[in-house]
């Protein structure tokens, strides 16, 4: 059974129709990118599979259950199964490094001190933190700031994580540890949505690769189908045929 499975997805705001008819699934360990211009609408998809926005109509399953119909009680909980990466890493200004990631733990977890002091350290050591436990994101380098932020959201250790143009704007050292840390998390079998334009990240880190063109899917194709054999309208997509 797909870990994601989006069905005849449709919404609107006001009177513009962002989506008509967004269909794919996600299969349990696989990292799906998805590509399409800025306003495409990838982002209100990214938003919708942990119910920040509810579709107009069609279904959302997150392994095998249709989050659409959850109330906020139920949404809480698939938000520790489900982790979004915000654009801009989304870091508490006013807390340090080791609070920031606290935080999370100490909202939705009865952890002790210690329990949290391991988890948050074991985090940050296996992503080449260490040693930033008391600083404050306004003394860290942006690239600093979104490895710190995915840190946060994963520290509930989730089974889906959601990446929204987590390598927009850095430079290529802090785009090639963000790759290594999807890398790792995906060794250990989470399943992801990349949204990205960052074409060799996405061509590191993923499986398949969809576009969202005038709010539809329309094609999706794996990574090495692509390279070798491109089917479909992404390699115009890439190549700047098309917005
Ligand atoms: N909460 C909202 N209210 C009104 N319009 C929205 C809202 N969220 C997104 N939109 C609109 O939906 C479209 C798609 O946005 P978005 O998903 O952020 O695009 P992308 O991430 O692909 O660049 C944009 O036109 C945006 O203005
Ligand atoms: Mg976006």
């Amino acid at each position: 059974m797909a870990m994601i499975s989006v069905r005849n997805f449709a919404k609107s705001f006001d009177d513009k129709v962002v989506h008509r008819d967004i269909n794919f699934d996600v299969q349990p360990g696989e990292c799906l990118g998805l590509l399409g211009g800025s306003g495409a609408g990838k982002s209100v998809i990214l938003r919708s599979l942990i119910g920040l926005v509810k579709p107009d109509s069609g279904q959302i399953l997150i392994d095998g259950e249709d989050i659409t119909k959850y109330d906020e009680r139920e949404l809480v909980e698939i938000r520790k199964k489900v982790a979004y990466v915000f654009q801009g890493g989304a870091l508490f200004d006013s807390l340090t490094v080791y609070d920031n990631l606290a935080y999370t733990l100490r909202e939705h977890t009865d952890m002790t001190e210690d329990e949290m002091s391991e988890r948050i350290h074991t985090v940050l050591a296996e992503f080449g933190l260490e040693g930033n436990d008391l600083v404050y994101p306004a003394d860290l380098s942006g690239g600093m700031q979104k490895r710190v932020g995915l840190a946060r959201s994963i520290i509930m250790r989730p089974e889906v994580i959601l990446y929204d143009e987590p390598t927009a704007g850095l430079d290529p050292y802090n785009t090639k540890r963000i790759q290594e840390m999807i890398l790792t998390l995906k060794g250990r079998g989470k399943t992801s949505v990349f949204v990205t334009h960052d074409m060799p990240s996405a061509l590191a880190v993923c499986d398949k690769l969809a576009l969202v063109i005038k709010g539809e899917i329309s094609c999706i194709e794996s990574v090495d189908k692509y390279q070798t054999d491109p089917e479909c309208m992404i390699k115009d997509f890439i190549e700047g045929r098309f917005a």
